[in-house]
């Protein structure tokens, strides 16, 4: 039994599963570079207050869900729920409008939130993520959720729909929120007590509860209150996801979990996955650089959240390649064998093979059994024969065929029939 052990809701990632994350990571870095974003990475650590700020007093992620602690110089110190308001904070604080504006920043880390832990649900989670700051016209959202279509695309899944809304902004929310308090208060002594705390700090949140599924059926849409500039912003983003045949719909009862949205919010849910199906979330937020001490600067963006990718990869069976995977495993045994062992093996990488040099005091047949062990698919053997002949035996771990191979061609045969393997 271990002695101490890893927190609830978190994860040692090794073994078969780190070929998922090289997999997510390598195609979102691709992806992303080539629609010109830049990589920006933030500590994890930050004031309190950044995210009281900007996620929001009344959202669930600041009242229940943060890990906040005092450090020893007595600052209100929380680990990141999420990594809009860090990248915010950091594009004001390096003056980041200098470097051109519009400017598209992505990330990836750990993320962490104290809820109850489940299927898809953990306390220490991971996001991939995109922000853009400087433009608001409708063309940057389009282009927004087309990555975002493109990117899971791109790992290989299909199964899942974008969800689009508008929540427009301070100018038409106040009438809407107006309406909704109408339509909910005779039903409010049934509601969850969630919803009765919401229903005076906030009443959009409603909408997405999902014990009341029923009650908010027919409650009034948002869609129906945007003022003029929302509503023709919102229109020229569907015209330019239906002019790139991405396939979305249009779901009003998307209110987001984060209060620091305008316009243009967005989900895209996984068939896959059971009760935690969002995959991807985003949205425009207009006034938090503002908010958060900055010039006016319109932005949006989105982040997935890696271990539910890997559970829509598992769920659609997409193949993924483990890069960790050792071609040769160079094993010996007898006097001065090992320094030719070391040779052979750097001129094995030198052709870029992944190589395992035996390091440990063990028999040939351990070593051959290690071998086996670390799934390698060819052994190189240097044994005193092999060293007083300047050869090398080859061992196929696959079919089992061996064979003996002059040492000068060991990397070039082995190289040529890896490719084939
Ligand atoms: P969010 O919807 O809170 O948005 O999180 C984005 C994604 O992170 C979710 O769709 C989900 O896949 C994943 N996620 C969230 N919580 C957990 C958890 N406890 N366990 C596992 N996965 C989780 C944001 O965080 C915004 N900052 C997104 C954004 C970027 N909006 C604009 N820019």
């Amino acid at each position: 039994m271990a002695k101490y052990k890893r927190f609830k809701g978190t994860q040692d990632i090794f073994g078969d599963e780190t070929k998922y994350w090289y997999y997510i990571e390598k195609i979102a870095r691709d992806t992303f570079i080539k629609y010109g974003f830049k990589e920006i990475r933030t500590p994890i650590i930050e004031p309190t207050e950044l995210f009281t700020r900007s996620v929001g007093e009344t959202s669930d992620i600041v009242k229940k869900e943060m890990y906040t602690f005092e450090d020893k110089g007595k600052r209100s110190v929380t680990l990141r729920p999420e990594g809009t308001a860090s990248v915010v904070r950091a594009y004001i604080e390096n003056s980041m409008i200098n470097l051109g504006s519009p400017i598209k920043l992505y990330y990836m880390g750990p993320m962490f939130r104290y809820e109850k832990p489940q299927a898809g649900r953990q306390r220490q989670f991971h996001q991939i993520g995109v922000e853009i700051f400087g433009t608001d016209t409708p063309i940057s959202d389009a282009e927004t959720i087309i990555l975002a279509d493109e990117l899971l695309k791109a790992f290989g899944l299909k199964n899942y729909k974008i969800k689009i809304n508008s929540i427009g902004c301070p100018k038409c929310r106040p009438k809407y929120r107006e309406a909704l308090k109408k339509y909910f208060k005779p039903h409010l002594e049934n509601m969850c007590k969630d919803c009765q705390t919401r229903y005076d700090t906030n009443i959009m949140r409603l909408l997405d509860c999902k014990v009341d599924r029923e009650i908010s059926k027919d409650a009034p849409s948002i869609l129906d209150y945007l003022c003029d500039e929302c509503k023709s912003h919102f229109e020229s983003v569907v015209k330019y996801l239906d002019e790139m045949g991405i396939s979305y719909e249009i779901d009003p009862k998307i209110v987001r979990g984060l209060d620091y949205y305008s316009r243009t919010a967005f989900e895209i849910v996984h068939y896959g996955l059971g009760a935690q199906s969002a995959i991807l979330g985003g949205g425009r937020y207009n006034s938090l650089v503002e908010e958060l001490g900055g010039k006016e600067t319109p932005a949006i963006g989105f982040a997935l959240g890696v271990e539910r990718i890997i559970l829509a990869l598992k769920s659609e069976e997409v193949e993924v390649e483990n890069p960790e995977e050792i071609d040769v495993y160079v094993a010996y045994s007898g006097e001065n064998t090992d320094i030719e062992a070391l040779k052979l093996s750097r001129n094995l990488k030198k052709e870029g093979l992944r190589v395992f040099l035996n390091i440990s005091d063990r028999s040939l047949r351990n070593q051959l059994k290690h071998a086996n062990k670390m799934g390698a698919t060819f052994v190189a053997i240097i044994g005193e024969k092999e060293r007083d002949e300047e050869t090398v035996s080859i061992k196929n771990m696959k079919t089992g065929e061996q064979f003996e191979v002059e040492r000068y061609w060991v990397p070039q045969i082995l190289k040529e029939k890896n490719t084939m393997e």
